[in-house]
């Protein structure tokens, strides 16, 4: 996957968008000419990442981080668990002032909200924190099994405060719309939950509109959580508009397609347990195209979803402290018009992107707008 520099780290070129910011480096470093542009911007990064944090309105006058974190790979689907460094990340995580945090209780089955909680508990003021509820871990270890009825809830949220080690959950999502539930049942099950003081907002992932407008007239949702990035853009056609129009905060999962818009994901490495190795995109039919839009700076991809509306915030994950500050440094990125535009005539060139899900995630996908 890194044979040659992709397409899209020009658009990081210091004098195509940091025209300014390349004088400030150069009084900053004295060696700025023996770089070339690429390294160039891999510096401009970091030192973008000194900036302080923005925020983003969020349900009933809560100030969140435009960009959140998602904390699924330090337990769960990437690579190999290390607790030492998550919990090193989520500290810069406080320090850096990213205050949405994401979890859900199938992250590392249970084991995902039990290493945040020893972070979250002594800081629990300054971290408003999201798990979701509905998928559990077949026995077997052959895929996931999902429901969204109301008793399996009430189960499902007791043990998630109980790992949490928390009162109330900030927010609270369906991870997906059972089609054995109906959405109404689901969401007035999860109302009674706000009453109860259990948790403060409701949210729904990879839902329909037609789920997102049914579910709207029993509780507000506050937030839809689905992918979206430079190569997952199915939301655009009605989820995004929708979500405008009621009021409702998008939240992209994987705005870094998995780690694959980096330009430092080898698939080759990857051990035969990562979640990816499933998935069609990641496999060598599409290899050469994606190469050619992987950004070479996870930078530039978390901008571009943050430029596609104000009422988006992000939960890149990672599980390490230099991707962390990395992607932290993205609020700093303008993309003007024109960048967008050449972004887009890019995008339209290589479209062999390769299917998001394989068959089996596909199936679990709401399908009520059918
Ligand atoms: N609702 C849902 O169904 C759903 C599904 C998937 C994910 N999510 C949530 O969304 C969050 C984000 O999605 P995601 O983790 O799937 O994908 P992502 O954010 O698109 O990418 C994560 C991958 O990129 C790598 N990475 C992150 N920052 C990097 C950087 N600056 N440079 C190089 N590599 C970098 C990470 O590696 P390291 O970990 O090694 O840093 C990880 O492998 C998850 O953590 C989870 O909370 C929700």
């Amino acid at each position: 996957m890194r044979s040659s520099l992709p397409k899209l780290a020009f658009f990081f070129c210091p004098t195509f968008i940091f025209g300014d910011a390349k004088r400030k480096v150069g009084t900053r470093t004295g060696d700025v000419t023996k770089r070339n542009e690429s390294q160039l911007a891999v510096f401009l990064c970091i030192i973008s990442k000194q900036s302080p944090m923005k925020y983003r309105k969020f349900g009933n006058n809560e100030q969140l981080s435009a960009i959140g974190l998602g904390c699924m790979s330090m337990s769960h689907a990437y690579g190999t668990p290390n607790d030492e460094e998550s919990i090193a990340t989520l500290n810069l995580a406080l320090d850096l002032g990213i205050n949405f945090w994401d979890t859900a209780d199938v992250y590392g089955s249970g084991k995902n909200e039990e290493l945040i909680s020893k972070v979250l508990v002594p800081n629990r003021s300054k971290v408003f924190i999201a798990t979701k509820f509905g998928f559990t871990a077949n026995a077997d270890n052959t895929g996931m099994t999902f429901n969204g009825s109301p008793a399996y809830m009430r189960k499902a949220i007791e043990n998630s405060l109980k790992r949490l080690k928390i009162d109330t959950i900030d927010l609270y999502y369906a991870h997906r719309i059972d089609p054995n539930v109906p959405v109404e049942e689901m969401v007035g099950a999860m109302a009674e939950l706000v009453k109860e003081g259990k948790v403060r907002y409701i949210g729904l992932s990879e839902a329909s509109v037609t789920s997102i407008r049914k579910a709207h007239t029993v509780h507000p949702i506050s937030a839809v959580q689905s992918e979206y990035s430079l190569l997952t853009r199915d939301v655009e056609k009605d989820v995004l508009p929708v979500c405008k129009e009621l009021g409702i905060t998008f939240v992209p999962f994987s705005p870094l397609a998995r780690g694959l818009m980096t330009n430092t994901l080898n698939l080759a490495t990857l051990p035969d347990t990562d979640f990816r190795k499933k998935l069609p995109r990641y496999q060598q039919a599409h290899q050469e195209n994606n190469q050619q839009l992987a950004s070479a700076f996870a930078q530039l991809a978390i901008a571009w979803v943050l430029a596609q509306g104000d009422n988006i915030i992000p939960i890149p994950g990672t599980k390490k402290r230099k991707n962390l500050a990395d992607n932290a440094g993205s609020i700093d990125v303008q993309l003007q018009p024109r960048h967008l535009q050449e972004i887009e005539e890019l995008l339209a060139k290589y479209p062999n992107v390769g299917d998001r899900y394989d068959e089996a995630s596909r199936k679990m996908v709401d399908k009520s707008n059918a």
